[in-house]
C-alpha cells in the first residue's frame, strides 16, 4: 500500500519495508507531537487569555505525576525509536556471511563495478534476485555516495578507505542509480541503474558482454594473486615470515602491533598497510617494506584485497598459500596494468620498474637507488 503513492520508490530489497515503516513511525510522532503543543498553545492563548489589567493568575507549583508523566512518556517514545534505529543500523550494516562480494569504485564521473566472476560494467549493476550482495565501494577521487532509493541504502564513496554496503533484491526490475554526494560538475550525470534478475537469467548475462560490461574470466582473487608476483609482494611476504608477516588468515585476524596495540586486519587495515605501510607495523618486524601508493589503482587495490581475503579462507597456511602464488605465475602478462578488461580509464598502475620492493630501509616512496648487488639489472 505504502509503494502506491508515487513519492515513495519501489520497495525492492529485504530492507525496504522496515526503514519505510520507522520513517513513517517518526514522521507520525513528530507531526502528532507538534499537532498537540502547537494546539495546545493556540487553545490556551484563548481560553486563558487575561481579562483584566489587574488579573494575577493562579500559581501552579509541584505535580509531580505530572511532571513525570510528561518526561517519562517522551522518554520511552524517542527509546523506542533509537532501539528500532539501531536494530535497523545493524542490519544495514553487517552484510550476511553468505553475502556475494561486488567491488564499487566511484571515480568523477561513473560507477566501476566488479562482479565476483571478473566481470565489470559501468553505470550498471545486474544482480541476481534474492541473493544477498555486498558492496565494497571505495573512490579514485573525491567523495560520492553510492545510493540505490528502492533498496533504501546508501553509502559514502571515499577516497583512500572502503566502505560497505549491501541488499538483498526482492523484487525483478530496474531501479535508479544515484550519486548522493555532490562531487563536481557532472554529479547530476553520475547516474545508473540496478538490474534485478532471476538467477539463472543472471548466469546467462554473466557470460555475454555488451556496451556497458567486460566479460572476464579472471575473477578479482586471480587478478591479485598475478599482481601479487607483479609487485613482487611474495619476495617478501610469501618467503618464510623472517621478512616481512605471512599473509595466510591474515584476513580477519587479530594482529598486534609494535608498542603492543591490537587491531584487526580488515580491509581498511589491508589497504593501509599497501598504500602507507609505515602507518602500523607489526610488532617484531622492521619499517621495511616501501609505499606502493600510487602504483596500484583502486581497482588493483580491490583484486589485491581479494586474494589476501582468498588466502584466509584457504586456512592453509603459509604452503599452500605460497603454492596459489606460484600457481598464477604462468598467466602472468608481464604487465602491470590491473584493468585489461576495463573499457575506461588510462590511469592506471605504472608498469613495475623491476625493483624489488621491500627491502629498502625507512620510508622511501619508490627504490631508485639499488643495493650494490642488485644493480647489474637495472632497466
Ligand atoms: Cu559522484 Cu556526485
Amino acid at each position: 500500500m505504502i509503494g502506491k503513492f508515487a513519492f515513495w520508490p519501489d520497495q525492492a530489497s529485504s530492507v525496504a519495508l522496515e526503514v519505510d515503516l520507522l520513517y513513517i513511525f517518526i514522521i507520525v510522532v513528530t507531526v502528532a507531537t507538534s499537532l498537540a503543543v502547537y494546539g495546545a498553545i493556540a487553545i490556551f492563548t484563548i481560553k486563558y487569555k487575561r481579562r483584566s489589567e489587574d488579573e494575577i493568575p493562579e500559581q501552579i507549583e509541584g505535580n509531580l505525576p505530572l511532571e513525570i508523566a510528561w518526561s517519562i512518556i517522551p522518554l520511552g517514545i524517542v527509546l523506542v525509536m533509537f532501539a528500532w534505529g539501531i536494530k535497523l543500523f545493524y542490519d544495514l550494516s553487517r552484510a550476511p556471511d553468505e553475502a556475494m562480494n561486488f567491488n564499487v569504485v566511484g571515480k568523477q564521473w561513473m560507477w566501476k563495478v566488479q562482479h565476483p566472476t571478473g566481470k565489470r560494467e559501468i553505470n550498471e549493476l545486474h544482480v541476481p534476485l534474492g541473493q544477498p550482495i555486498k558492496l565494497t565501494i571505495t573512490s579514485e577521487d573525491v567523495l560520492h555516495s553510492f545510493f540505490i532509493p528502492a533498496f533504501r541504502t546508501k553509502m559514502d564513496a571515499v577516497p583512500g578507505r572502503y566502505t560497505i554496503s549491501w541488499f538483498e533484491p526482492t523484487k525483478p526490475g530496474e531501479y535508479h542509480i544515484f550519486c548522493a554526494e555532490y562531487c563536481g560538475t557532472e554529479h547530476s550525470h553520475m547516474i545508473g541503474r540496478v538490474v534485478v534478475m532471476d538467477p539463472a537469467h543472471y548466469e546467462q548475462w554473466l557470460k555475454t558482454g555488451s556496451a556497458n560490461a567486460v566479460v572476464s574470466n579472471e575473477t578479482p582473487e586471480v587478478a591479485g594473486a598475478r599482481l601479487f608476483q607483479e609487485q613482487r609482494c611474495n619476495t617478501c611476504h610469501m618467503t618464510n615470515g623472517l621478512m616481512a608477516p605471512m599473509l595466510a588468515g591474515v584476513f580477519g585476524s587479530q594482529v598486534t602491533l609494535q608498542g603492543g596495540e591490537i587491531i584487526t586486519a580488515d580491509e581498511n587495515y589491508l589497504r593501509e598497510s599497501i598504500v602507507n605501510p609505515q602507518a602500523k607495523i607489526v610488532n617484531g618486524y622492521q619499517p621495511n617494506m616501501p609505499t606502493f601508493q600510487g602504483q596500484v589503482s583502486e581497482d588493483a587495490l580491490l583484486q589485491l584485497l581479494a586474494y589476501i581475503k582468498s588466502l584466509s579462507k584457504s586456512e592453509a597456511g603459509a604452503p599452500g598459500a605460497a603454492a596459489a602464488a606460484s600457481s598464477v605465475v604462468g598467466t602472468s602478462e608481464a604487465q602491470a596494468a590491473t584493468t585489461d578488461n576495463q573499457p575506461a580509464p588510462p590511469e592506471h598502475a605504472a608498469p613495475s620498474t623491476g625493483d624489488p620492493p621491500a627491502v629498502v630501509p625507512e620510508s622511501q616512496p619508490r627504490p631508485t637507488e639499488q643495493p650494490a648487488p642488485a644493480a647489474g639489472d637495472q632497466h
